[in-house]
């Protein structure tokens, strides 16, 4: 049997799209394996569960650096470990050119909010305090602008009216927890395309 894809998975705070990315490959609802787990941040609890787990870890701290210099020295440490796909999972830190162009089409993240609604920063907050009454997670390709490359899944959850903003946050991340792997899984194992913006599954395609 050929080797499963390889995902180099980058981080910055807990991990939790990590651990479902890790724990959706051991229940085999993913086929790929985790080759390395990357932060910008030593203190990053992700990292910890990488290491209990037997994950290769590396931390590339981007202090005293350029967002391009920063960049440079994240594409020397992914590029070794041969990704078929590199999965940000709140990875906190804008990529320069030079890393994206490293892996074209081949980047993806994890934006907790229906986009093209609410990039940035806080957007579960954002969604929150606007009044929305669904939002949702999306997994897109990265490209060089903030949360906005071509769109591979989105799921959506309501937005109910005794919400915190907290409550909402909950809700869209065990969303986000189901639709990661799931948009990983078919990336990885499916034909597909991008046509304009859209990322388009061939087997999804009617007849
Ligand atoms: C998630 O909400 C993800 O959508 C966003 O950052 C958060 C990371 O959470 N990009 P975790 O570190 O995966 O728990």
């Amino acid at each position: 049997m050929s080797e499963p894809p390889r995902l180099v998975v980058l981080i910055s705070g807990r991990g939790s799209n990590l651990r479902a990315l890790a724990e959706a490959i051991r229940q085999g609802r993913l086929r790929a394996t985790i080759a390395a787990v990357i932060s910008n941040r030593a203190d990053a609890a992700g990292l910890a569960f990488a290491a209990e787990q037997g994950l290769p870890t590396r931390v590339v701290p981007q202090a005293g650096l350029s967002r391009a210099a920063h960049s440079d020295a994240l594409r020397a440490a992914v590029l070794p470990f041969e990704p078929r796909l590199v999965c940000l999972a709140g990875f906190m830190r804008l990529l320069a050119p030079t890393f994206t162009q490293a892996f074209p089409n081949r980047i993806v993240n994890i934006h907790p909010s229906l986009l093209p609604a609410f990039p940035g920063l806080d957007a579960q907050r954002q969604a929150f305090d606007y009044g929305v009454k669904i939002s949702g997670c999306t997994v897109h390709l990265v490209d060089d602008e903030l949360d906005h490359g071509p769109i591979v899944m989105q799921s959506a959850v309501p937005a109910l009216d005794d919400d915190t903003a907290e409550t909402l946050a909950a809700r869209i991340l065990s969303a986000e927890h189901k639709t990661y792997p799931a948009a990983v899984e078919r990336l990885l194992h499916e034909p597909w395309g991008i046509e304009g913006r859209r990322v388009v599954f061939q087997s999804s395609q009617s007849a």
